[in-house]
C-alpha cells in the first residue's frame, strides 16, 4: 500500500499548489526565515510557504525600523533561505524604495530577488497606492504578494497600530484588499487588522489572506519566526504566541559551555582525538619544542601589565 508523501518527500511548493489549498479551505502556515539551518528546519517540518520578510531588519541585523533594510541585504537571506529549502515556496520581501518609485526599477528589483535571490514571488506593501506597481510586476511573469492594513515601511506615517478599526479607515483596507487582487496578486497579507474586518475581506477576496494579528478568520496566518520561537528577551508582539522558549534555552546552554571551558572539563574524551603516544614520543624526541623561540614570538602582544 502506497504511503502519503512525508514533508521531506513532498514536491516543491508552486503558486499554483498554494491556489489549491486555497481552494480546497485549507489554512496556510507562513512563517519568517531568514537564514539557512532556519530555512532548512522549517522546510522539514513541513512549512509551506516561507516569507524572507524585511524585520530581518530588526529580529537578525537589529536596526530599529525596517526602511534600514537594503536590497544587498535582502539578496543576501533570501539566498540563503533559497538554499536551505527542497519544498516551501520562497517570498522575498522588496525592502523600502526598491519599488513604487519608478516602474522600471519596481520591476529589476523584483527581478533581482527571483532571478539571483531564487525567490518564487515577491512581496511588497500598500493597496491602492501600489496597485500599478503590483500590475507591473505581476504582467511580467512575476508573482506577487501583497501586504495592506499596518505596513511597517510606513511607521514614520501610520505608526505601528492597528488599522482599520474607524469607519474609514475600515472602508479603506477593503479597498486596499480589493485593489491588490484586482492587481493580479496571488495572495494578501492582513497585518493588524480587526478580526471581524479580516473575515470579511477574506469572504469577500478570491485569493487567499494572509493574517497577522488579523484573527482566525483569514485563509493562512503568518508569523515572524523569532517571535514563535521565543528569541528574544525583551518584546512579545500581541498577536504572537511562543511555541517555544529559545531565548533562555541558548542562554543556559552557552552559561553551561562557559562553565565547562572554565572548569577544564569541556572537551572531553568524547570530543578529543588521541594518536599513537609511541609517534608523539618519537617526533619530540626528534624535533625540540624551542620554547625560548616561542616566548620570544608572543612578545609582540602586549600584556596588562605593559599596558
Ligand atoms: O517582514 C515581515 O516579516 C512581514 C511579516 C510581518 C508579514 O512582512
Amino acid at each position: 500500500m502506497s504511503q502519503p508523501p512525508s514533508p521531506q518527500q513532498a514536491a516543491r511548493m508552486t503558486i499554483a499548489s498554494i491556489a489549491r489549498m486555497y481552494a480546497k479551505g485549507e489554512r496556510i502556515a507562513m512563517l519568517t526565515a531568514y537564514d539557512y539551518p532556519t530555512a532548512r528546519t522549517l522546510d522539514d517540518a513541513g512549512i509551506p510557504m516561507l516569507l524572507v520578510g524585511d524585520t530581518l531588519g530588526q529580529v537578525i541585523l537589529g536596526y530599529d525600523t525596517t526602511v534600514r533594510v537594503t536590497m544587498a541585504e535582502m539578496l543576501h537571506h533570501t539566498k540563503a533561505v533559497v538554499r536551505g529549502t527542497r519544498h516551501a515556496l520562497v517570498v522575498a520581501d522588496m525592502p523600502f524604495l526598491s519599488y513604487g518609485v519608478t516602474p522600471e526599477a519596481s520591476l529589476e528589483n523584483a527581478g533581482l530577488l527571483m532571478s539571483e535571490g531564487g525567490a518564487v514571488a515577491i512581496k511588497l506593501e500598500g493597496g491602492e497606492r501600489s496597485a500599478r506597481t503590483i500590475e507591473t510586476i505581476v504582467r511580467a511573469g512575476i508573482p506577487v504578494m501583497g501586504h495592506i492594513g499596518l505596513t511597517p515601511q510606513s511607521v514614520h506615517q501610520l505608526g505601528l497600530r492597528v488599522q482599520g478599526k474607524s469607519r474609514d479607515a475600515g472602508r479603506q483596507v477593503i479597498a486596499d484588499a480589493v485593489a491588490v487582487e484586482q492587481a493580479g496578486a496571488f495572495a494578501v497579507v492582513l497585518e493588524l487588522v480587526p478580526e471581524q474586518l479580516a473575515a470579511a475581506i477574506t469572504e469577500r477576496l478570491h485569493i487567499p489572506t494572509i493574517g497577522i494579528g488579523a484573527g482566525a478568520g483569514c485563509s493562512g496566518q503568518v508569523q515572524v519566526v523569532t517571535d514563535l520561537l521565543g528569541m528574544s528577551a525583551e518584546f512579545t508582539p500581541k498577536h504572537a504566541r511562543h511555541y517555544a522558549e529559545l531565548y533562555s534555552i541558548i542562554k543556559s546552554a552557552a552559561e553551561a559551555y562557559q562553565a565547562d571551558v572554565t572548569a577544564g572539563v569541556f572537551p572531553g574524551a568524547e570530543q578529543s582525538t588521541r594518536m599513537d603516544d609511541a609517534i608523539l614520543e618519537e617526533i619530540l624526541a626528534q624535533t625540540p619544542v624551542e620554547r625560548p623561540q616561542m616566548v620570544e614570538a608572543s612578545r609582540g602582544i602586549p600584556l596588562d601589565r605593559d599596558l
